[in-house]
């Protein structure tokens, strides 16, 4: 099986090669303090060896558990945010065929996603085209107190249990979350829910490889099994005896971190393949929560092209010029389809009669790169194979230990996210949440 790679050529017209093996010292250095976990965020180190670490009974579980969820429900409703629910959707947008919802005779539940945001005319659509439906819940939260997902579960917790008695609810909700504390878990003992555990050492925008990820995942019908099998095969080729040269996470790492020193504030990753949309959504979280802080981090943005050379476009090729762009690569679509010949040819697309949309695609992404270098664009390709499920485990894995590497070679603690709470603080004293009465008066006095 081939395996995703890495090409830094359409970067070292901008940064010479040896300034980014100048780095080799440092990255070693970030890889064995991640090894050694001797590190900052030392106890969140977990998902270093989760795939290699997964076991055929904690599989089984997850898969016969998915099984009674696909059994018993038309819809399954994920209910999480940020690491609880991006993987996910990555994973399910990326595999399952994207007019999927259009088909009659589904072999797969629906999956639907909510508790990651508080849009009140979201949660009532959702609602309301539940109702008659036969669905069931998987609840997703490691710290079991976050507002969007607690807010979301329950209302539709109080609308399982009416359509379909509070026995039957229990059968079709799973609680994802802490081992032992959190609102999650004691309702979840309380309600007697089937539950998975989170370990405490993974944090949540690591946390895809978990049950987090893996049993709504299977749930969608897709093989866990390749997953992990992808995730572990990076885990080997990414792991700290392998040479800098031929360590993909660290030359990245490197790369990019001596791409943010040189001016090059916002990483753009972009894809050809629409269906890997959610992919980027994952990656902004991973890489946002975790480097963004202490007054640094390159800002992690995203583009599907070539839908947004038609917007953001002209910014990427002649906006400011503190951009790189990491693009990942499709080799191989999965399906096949030619570009049919006109007589008329009114529309003058004959010249393409006869060839694959795959090889307009695959120019229109050579034609871009080559735009994008010579308006000043550093690029970085990611190529992957095909989109599958081992694919995209690889490419997990691979995100994840560059993430940690990267971030350590910044000099950050890439595992903490001390700023999502200051929000949190506002709106609960904006909503006079009990325990906030001092920053209620304060806060309000600003308005
Ligand atoms: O990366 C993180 O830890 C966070 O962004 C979480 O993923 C997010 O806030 C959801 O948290 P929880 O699963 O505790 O509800």
């Amino acid at each position: 099986m081939k395996n995703i790679s890495l090409n830094i050529d359409k970067v070292l017209g901008f940064i010479p090669k040896e300034r980014i093996y100048a780095q080799e010292t440092k990255a070693t250095r970030c890889i064995a303090t991640l090894h050694d976990g001797n590190g900052a965020g030392n106890d969140f180190l977990g998902w270093l060896h989760l795939p290699s670490s997964v076991t055929e009974a904690e599989l089984t579980d997850i898969e016969n558990t998915a099984n009674t969820l696909r059994s018993k429900c038309e819809v399954v409703v994920v209910i999480g945010i940020g690491g609880s629910y991006l993987g996910t959707k990555a994973v399910v947008e990326a595999l399952n065929n994207s007019f999927d919802w259009l088909t009659t005779d589904r072999k797969n539940p629906v999956m639907v996603y909510a508790g990651n945001n508080i849009g009140e005319d979201y949660l009532y659509e959702l609602s309301e085209i539940l109702k008659g439906k036969q669905f069931g819940i998987i609840n997703i939260s490691k710290s079991g107190t976050t507002t969007e997902p607690a807010l979301a579960f329950r209302i539709l917790k109080k609308q399982l249990e009416e359509a379909v008695g509070k026995e039957e609810a229990k059968c079709r909700i799973v609680a994802v979350t802490d081992a032992h504390k959190g609102a999650l878990r004691t309702l979840a003992t309380q309600e007697g829910y089937k539950t998975f555990v989170i370990p405490d050492n993974v944090g949540g925008r690591f946390s895809v490889l978990t049950p987090v990820g893996l049993l709504p995942i299977a749930v969608a019908g897709i093989n866990i099994r390749e997953l992990i099998a992808g995730a572990v095969s990076m885990e080997k080729a990414t792991d700290k005896d392998v040479p800098f040269g031929e360590n993909m996470a660290a030359i990245y790492a490197a790369t990019r971190n001596e791409l943010y020193k040189n001016g090059k504030k916002i990483e753009i990753l972009a894809n050809f393949h629409p269906k890997l949309h959610y992919i980027a959504e994952w990656w902004k979280q991973l890489y946002g929560e975790s480097e963004g802080k202490d007054g640094k981090g390159i800002f992690p943005a995203s583009v599907d092209l070539t839908t947004d050379l038609h917007s953001m476009g002209q910014w990427i090729q002649d906006g400011e010029r503190t951009i790189f762009e990491t693009v990942i690569s499709v080799e191989t679509p999965d399906h096949e389809l030619r570009v049919p010949s006109d007589k008329e040819n009114l529309d003058g697309l004959n010249f393409m009669a006869g060839k694959r949309v795959d090889e307009v695609n695959k120019m229109a992404e050579l034609g871009t790169q080559l735009a994008h270098v010579d308006g000043g664009v550093p690029n970085i390709k990611i190529t992957m194979p095909k989109v599958d499920a081992f694919h995209i485990g690889q490419l997990f894995y691979f995100f994840e230990k560059a993430c940690g590497i990267s971030g350590y070679m910044l000099e950050v603690n890439p595992f903490n996210q001390p700023g999502v709470e200051a929000y949190k603080k506002n709106m609960f004293a904006l909503l006079n949440k009990p325990g906030y009465e001092k920053e209620s008066e304060a806060i309000k006095a600003r308005l």
